[in-house]
């Protein structure tokens, strides 16, 4: 089958077509035939060598959707023929065919087109988990940064129904008409210099509830400074400047402000069950998945180049020739 295999760490022409043997599905696993595979922000850190990649290098990704072709030993047989989102390990997504454990697919509710439900399981489901985490109150401002692409554009769709009464969004110039479509309130340019000191003007004497944090680095500390002193509450889920927060625990303690990593294995379990409530409210019209463009399987490259260029709004899938 065709696959793209990432050859080394480095710019995305590392990831190149190759035929590779036709995986096979063992005990409690299925295997599918991809028609839909989301290019996801993590898979271009893990591409250009800044996250490290587990195992040998075999066809890239960590999600696919499609119909399942066949099931292995100890799985249903009548899972055969149904429309799933798969989550692998770490590899093996960007292929024509992609073997899982039977738990790691969601089942796509009639009514959800399967390239709808590759776009939105990713973001969707991180943007659930956060606001469950958030615990709004109602009546709360929340800031979402970056609010029309991945996580950040299921969080400006989500954030009212979940008890947020303002929503403040930061995204680039170019992308804030949509930030409002999506549901944000005021929008602020992310690229512009020092936009922390425009949101403490939008603001005036009011403050933020919850952030969202995905900048990390030093706008992560910057940003404490418009939290409610005792109430306020930061998630930290993303480091897109490419460092962590540096937020030391005395920088809460002056306040009483909260911060909470909403990242690794436990969190990732958690985002986790949110999976089917996510393809079940984007079935009911309810969430709007976001889809940049299609592209070719083989065109993965170009993908990435535009991801990594800030080029998107929304998610791109790959499809494979044969699907
Ligand atoms: N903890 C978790 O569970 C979890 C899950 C998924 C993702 N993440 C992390 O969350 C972050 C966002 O991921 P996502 O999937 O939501 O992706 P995304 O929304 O597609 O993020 C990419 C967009 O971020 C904006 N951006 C702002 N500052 C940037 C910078 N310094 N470098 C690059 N892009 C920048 C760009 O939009 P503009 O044109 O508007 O600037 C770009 O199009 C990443 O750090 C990712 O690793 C964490």
């Amino acid at each position: 089958m065709q696959a793209i295999v990432m050859t080394a760490t480095g710019e995305p022409e590392v990831l190149q077509t190759q035929e590779v043997p036709d995986p096979h599905p063992g005990v409690g696993e299925i295997l599918i035939r991809a028609t839909a595979i989301p290019v996801l922000y993590a898979e271009t850190l893990l591409r250009s060598g800044a996250f490290p990649i587990a195992g040998p290098p075999g066809a890239f990704g960590f999600q696919a959707a499609g119909s399942v072709l066949e099931a292995g030993a100890g799985v249903d047989p009548g899972l055969i023929g149904a429309r799933v989102v798969v989550s692998t390990a770490g590899q093996g997504a960007y292929a024509e065919k992609v073997c899982v454990p039977a738990e790691f697919a969601t089942i796509i509710p009639d009514g959800l087109a399967t390239d709808a439900a590759a776009a939105v399981l990713m973001g969707g489901s991180v943007a659930t988990a956060l606001l469950r985490r958030a615990g709004l109150t109602g009546g709360e401002t929340v800031l979402v940064p970056v609010a029309t692409t991945g996580v950040g554009g299921y969080l400006t769709q989500l954030a009212r129904e979940s008890g947020a009464s303002r929503v403040i969004a930061t995204a680039s110039a170019a992308k804030s008409d949509r930030a409002r479509a999506l549901g944000a309130d005021e929008v602020i340019d992310h690229r512009a210099p020092d936009w922390p000191r425009r949101l403490r003007e939008i603001l005036g004497d009011s403050t933020i509830d919850v952030v969202f944090e995905t900048f990390g680095g030093d706008i992560a500390h910057d940003l404490l400074d418009v939290l409610t002193p005792l109430d306020g509450r930061m998630l930290g889920y993303g480091q897109l400047s490419g460092a962590p927060a540096t937020i030391a625990a005395a920088d809460l303690h002056a306040r009483g402000l909260t911060y909470t990593a909403c990242a690794g294995p436990e969190w990732l379990t958690r985002v986790a069950t949110t999976r089917a409530d996510v393809l079940d409210r984007a079935a009911a019209g309810r969430i709007e998945p976001l889809i940049d463009r299609i592209l070719p399987l083989d065109q993965a490259a170009k993908a990435h180049r535009l991801v990594q260029n800030r080029a998107t709004t929304g998610t791109i899938l790959l499809r494979p020739a044969a699907a």
